[in-house]
């Protein structure tokens, strides 16, 4: 047999089996996986590599409208080149519903923003902030039809809460539709409260970003969303969970029988709270919604990657300039915490950090790696088994990982639009050293071989929840 491509003498890492085999490649797909292959265009040797599926990073943030002059750092293509240098293959940003639109005006304009822009695959989760009937009643059964198979509700966040009746009314149009539906769970109200107590003491530095959005705001909004979707029967994920209790609520709502997936991110392994209390204006880097807790939910959230509270782990890169006027420290930003753009960046990031705080420091096996960085969001967001394995008949996406490779993050390595990175300075052990899209090299250590238009759109099928 003829192939295109030959990955030799690599270990091959799926979710479930670490094994030695070769590679083979043909049209962008998987042929052969054996002892032994010959024959091919392209010899790619692997000795000494594992050999996982791409990274998929299904919670991240590109090019999307923010009012206020609030520019975000990442378009497609830097975020694009930034996910693959950092051992992805596939990232699933949102789409924001303008309200007053519909969903496929919204689509169309984000569309737009990606065609001919990317460098990896890419795929749109919906948000719902205007569930009109239209919306739910016509659009959205339309759309999963079309391939857009899971939407996002936010329960904080002036512009883009909804209601509990519209989250009830969102979750059933989702269920009915054969959507899954991404929960954010924190308590708007609680925090709009806090908030404004701080305004009144004068207490505006980055710091309070934190004390507004306390553990109980988060608790309370996760325990909330699991009930209404056990009232319609409709599954959820709980992203970006950053404590103990959120996650105990996961677990709670499991034992009564309710299909939750739970989702975490690296922010919540290495940040604390006292990040944001850093000199001058610097808290601003780490302002997040959750924010970052402490060392103890750090430990939580670890358990929780180890014992399958969590199915995920995405990065929610939502990447802004530090210091830019259209970034964090904006004209009202540098006197008050609460006009700070949330969100920090870490698609680059997020998989080194895993391998070698996880992997590396014997908290989790190399399956779940691959497991907790691919092969779930395949799953869960109707990839898989195109996506998210190394398999026959998969498509050939690939990242070369070298186990041994040390390297000091910071952000002068990163491809990202943002100018700065939180994790500057941390030292990992792996690296993501190739990675092929499709069967092409995309990145081959520091060089970019692939141009800018490699990633195509990804139309999805049902969720493996539903
Ligand atoms: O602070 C964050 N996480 N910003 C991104 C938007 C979101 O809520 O995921
Ligand atoms: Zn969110
Ligand atoms: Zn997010
Ligand atoms: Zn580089």
């Amino acid at each position: 047999m003829q192939f295109d491509t030959i990955i030799r003498n690599g270990t091959v890492v799926t979710a479930s089996d670490t094994f030695r085999c070769d590679v083979g490649i043909r049209d962008g797909r998987i042929v052969s996986l054996a002892d032994t292959l010959e024959n091919a265009a392209e010899i790619i040797d692997a000795t000494g590599l594992y050999v996982m599926p791409g990274g998929i990073d299904s919670h991240v943030h590109l090019a999307q409208p923010s009012g206020d002059g609030i520019v975000m750092a990442d378009d497609f293509e830097s975020g694009t080149l930034s996910a693959a240098f950092g051992g992805n293959t596939t990232v699933m940003p949102f789409c924001m519903q303008e309200k007053g639109t519909t969903l496929r005006q919204s689509l169309k304009d984000y569309h737009a923003k990606a065609e001919g822009e990317c460098y990896i695959d890419v795929s749109f989760h919906l948000v719902v902030t205007d569930p009109t009937a239209y919306v739910l009643g016509q659009e959205l059964p339309a759309l999963v039809a079309d391939g857009y198979s899971s939407i996002k509700v936010f329960m904080t966040y002036d512009n883009l809460r909804l209601r509990d009746d519209e989250i009830l009314a969102t979750l059933d149009s989702a269920r009915s539709s054969g959507a899954l539906v991404m929960v954010h769970c924190e308590n708007e109200d609680a925090i709009r409260f806090l908030i404004g107590r701080h305004e009144a003491n004068g207490e505006l530095a980055p710091k309070f970003h934190a004390t507004s959005r306390p553990v109980a705001a988060e608790r309370e909004a996760t325990h909330r969303a699991l009930s209404l979707a056990e009232i319609v029967d409709t599954p959820i994920v709980i992203v970006h969970v950053s404590n103990r209790e959120a996650m105990e609520e996961i677990q709670r709502a499991r034992a009564r029988g309710s299909k939750v997936a739970g989702e975490t991110c690296p922010q919540y392994l290495l940040l604390t709270a006292d990040d944001l209390d850093a000199a001058e204006l610097e808290g601003a880097k780490f302002v997040c919604s959750p924010p970052p807790r402490d060392k103890e939910s750090q430990a939580a959230c670890w358990e929780g990657l180890q014992n399958g509270t969590f199915d995920l782990f995405s990065s929610d890169h939502c990447p802004f300039r530090y210091e830019d006027d259209q970034g964090k420290l904006n004209e009202k930003g540098k006197r008050n915490f609460r006009w700070i753009p949330n969100g920090i960046p870490g698609v680059e990031t997020r998989l080194p950090i895993l391998f070698s705080e996880g992997v590396g420091k014997g908290r989790i096996d190399l399956n779940r790696f691959v497991a907790l960085s691919s092969t779930n969001h395949a799953k869960l967001y109707g990839l898989y088994p195109r996506k998210g394995t190394i398999a026959i008949g998969s498509d050939a996406d690939i990242a070369l990982w070298d186990p041994e490779k040390t390297v000091t993050i910071s952000n002068d390595i990163l491809h990202h639009g943002a100018d700065y990175t939180p994790y500057e300075g941390l030292e990992v052990k792996g690296w993501p050293v190739r990675v092929i899209l499709r069967g092409k090299t995309v990145t081959a250590g520091h060089e970019l071989v692939a141009g800018k238009g490699s990633g195509t759109y990804l139309e999805r099928t049902r969720s493996s929840l539903l």
